[in-house]
């Protein structure tokens, strides 16, 4: 049996040029990505971009990624925000946790390329930072990258819906 899904109309609807982005997005990690996870909240708000709906964690008390990162990458799924952003400390516990979503594409980013290539080819809709292995600086050019690089379509249209076929 296939199990394929049906994206509802706002999973359908080619998500807003994050470049223009004018939704609300949500931004998560865990313990180890919590003091980065408030620079780039404090980042993004004073550039002014968005609403950001912040899903935890909120203190640096060791905590377990998947309670935030499900949360956050549901609401992306369900088409309640456009775009997530998360912070672990190698980035993988809460990328694995979100892919687990339908219509979540989460892309490991440690360099600004492969955050461009991932919204380019990919249509990624959440980053994920390995909070303990980048600069600040680093994160701040990748985030850049990442809400303002458009999909490119086309052929790798294709390909992200093959990703729903299985
Ligand atoms: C926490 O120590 C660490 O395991 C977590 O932040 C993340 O790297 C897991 O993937």
């Amino acid at each position: 049996m296939s199990n394929e899904k049906k994206p509802n109309q706002s999973q359908s609807a080619k998500a807003s040029p994050p470049g223009r982005f004018g939704g609300a997005f949500g931004i998560c990690s865990d313990h180890a990505g919590y003091e980065l996870k408030n620079k780039i909240i404090d980042y993004l708000r004073s550039k002014n971009i968005g609403k950001i709906e912040d899903f935890g964690c909120f203190s640096t008390e060791s905590c377990d990624y998947s309670d935030f990162a499900h949360p956050m990458a549901k609401a992306v799924s369900q088409g309640e925000i456009e775009l997530g952003i998360s912070c672990c400390g190698t980035g993988n516990g809460i990328n694995i946790t979100a892919n687990r979503h339908a219509f979540v594409r989460s892309a490991l980013c440690w360099t600004l390329e492969i955050a461009k290539l991932a919204r380019q080819h990919n249509d990624a809709n959440v980053l994920s930072l390995p909070a303990r292995f980048v600069s600040e600086e680093t994160a701040f050019e990748i985030v850049d990258a990442f809400l303002s690089t458009e999909f490119e379509g086309g052929r790798h249209q294709r390909r992200i819906e093959k990703i729903e076929r299985y």
